[in-house]
């Protein structure tokens, strides 16, 4: 809506689920149930639940009505052709293949072109990528661009990819041994931050150049066509959509978890352009996930992913997610909270090293923020730091993680702007609170991905 300051939601709720309102006494109890881990929290006790935005949103009634026409036949359904051409007009890919999800996707195409001996290389891998690539054999380097690490440093396009160092890996690999270069929109682990259409040029004129396959792993391409509409020379005329569509056109396939910008809670996709890799895919999707027109989904869920890839690209849609992660964001960061800047499309990270500079790293400070978090104002968010990636050395000794962030990822569609100034003033008291806080330690931690159950006690 222009001139006006308010963010207008663009949409009216029709159905509402209930939030238990709890008190902090409550929540102190329920913490520490948890260990201090949020993963191990029920749902119903989270009053603001920001811990992804991954299969959390709200769908249109549209979609719903969608869910109704699903075709749930075994081949050939009605909703498979609607998803198919909907994923087809938007990549231009020939070969379109469906999965329950996006690792689902990760692990048939990175499998197949993955094995001991093979690299692939990103801006930055998400960790599903990452761990189908690695579980594959292969090995996966980031290259995002150095403002890209820095927090506080303000780049219009902080999620690019440096493409004098994949030109560079290229060679020194050789381009054979190469799986794929994959560009993360929006680069998801360096903060939500989004991806210039010349970047993306440069990296597909590299990789033609060498003939080595270019994919998009695409799951926020809707946000990141916003930054780019609005920050790259050139793209002010052109729809959210056609954005969307140059980008793609620009690769051999994409990648997409269609929880994010599909605005469904269960789905994704594989498309390609050659013919002989989407066969070999094929073939690993019917052993694996379902047969080729459905794979791992119900028809319901190919109707609604059809109509919320259409919706998604709505400009007042997209005006409103991207100003209203922003305005939480330029809220906090108004107020001392020390956010990363600029503000991503689907989350607002914050440095939790900087904000507790008196707890030190092996005390993990992300944590603590996601404990007063949720003791202050029931919202349960995610570390990004030391929990999540630390290792430790052959004397048992913290290898931390470079950056210690917490991130606040926004579900689409489903909290209204009353609940954010609700966050911003949790964070009030975070910043009046914030000598108290206190780090913790690990109690108990299984040897994989271990901030999903691991249990801390409170220093
Ligand atoms: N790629 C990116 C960039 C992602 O953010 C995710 C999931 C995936 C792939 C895997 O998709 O979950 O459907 O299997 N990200 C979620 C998150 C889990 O919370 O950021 P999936």
């Amino acid at each position: 809506m222009e001139g006006f300051k308010t963010i207008f939601e663009p949409f009216k709720i029709k159905m509402v689920e209930p939030i238990d309102v709890t008190t902090r006494e409550q929540r102190e109890h329920f913490l520490k149930e948890a260990y201090y881990n949020p993963f191990l929290l029920h749902s119903d006790k989270v009053m603001i639940d920001f811990l992804t935005d991954s299969g959390t949103s709200a769908m249109s009634s549209n979609q719903w009505a969608g869910m109704m026409n699903g075709d749930e036949s075994y081949a050939g359904a009605r909703s498979w052709i609607k998803m198919r051409d909907a994923i087809k007009n938007l990549t231009g890919h020939e070969h379109v293949l469906p999965t329950h999800q996006g690792r689902a996707a990760e692990r048939i195409l990175y499998g197949y072109l993955g094995g001991k001996g093979k690299t692939f290389i990103s801006n930055t891998h998400f960790d599903t990528t990452r761990a189908n690539i690695e579980f594959s054999g292969a090995e996966a380097i980031d290259i995002v661009i150095e403002e890209g690490k820095r927090p506080d440093v303000f780049h219009p396009f902080k999620g690019n990819m440096d493409v004098k160092k994949l030109e560079q890996l290229i060679q020194e690999k050789g381009a054979e041994n190469i799986g794929g270069v994959i560009l993360t929109v929006t680069n998801n682990s360096g903060g939500g931050q989004p991806v210039s259409m010349a970047n993306a040029k440069a990296v597909a004129e590299i990789c033609k150049k060498h003939k080595v396959y270019f994919f998009l792993d695409c799951c926020r391409v809707a946000e990141n066509a916003y930054f780019i509409k609005h920050r790259e020379e050139g793209y002010q005329n052109k729809t959210y959509k056609q954005i969307a569509q140059e980008m793609f056109a620009l690769t051999d396939g994409a990648i997409m978890s269609a929880k994010k910008d599909a605005l469904v809670n269960m789905g994704g996709f594989l498309s390609l352009k050659n013919k002989e890799l989407a066969n070999a895919c094929k073939n690993l999707l019917i052993i694996t996930e379902g047969f080729a027109t459905y794979g791992g989904l119900s028809g319901r869920d190919m109707e609604a992913i059809a109509i919320g890839l259409e919706e998604v690209f709505d400009e007042d849609y997209l005006h409103y997610r991207i100003r209203s992660t922003a305005f939480l964001g330029e809220r906090l960061k108004n107020m001392g909270v020390p956010v990363m800047w600029p503000i991503g499309g689907h989350a607002v990270y914050i440095d939790a090293k900087a904000l507790y500079p008196t707890i030190p790293v092996n005390q993990y400070p992300g944590q603590a923020l996601v404990c007063e978090l949720y003791r202050l104002g029931g919202i349960r968010c995610v570390e990004i730091g030391s929990v999540m990636f630390g290792k430790y050395d052959e004397s048992g000794k913290l290898i931390p993680s470079p950056m210690e962030l917490v991130r606040l990822a926004i579900p689409r569609r489903v909290y209204t702007q009353s609940h954010i100034e609700f966050v911003i003033e949790v964070f009030e008291k975070v910043l009046q609170n914030k000598h108290n806080a206190r780090g913790l330690k690990i109690v108990e931690e299984p040897q994989f991905l271990r901030h999903f159950t691991c249990k801390f006690q409170e220093l």
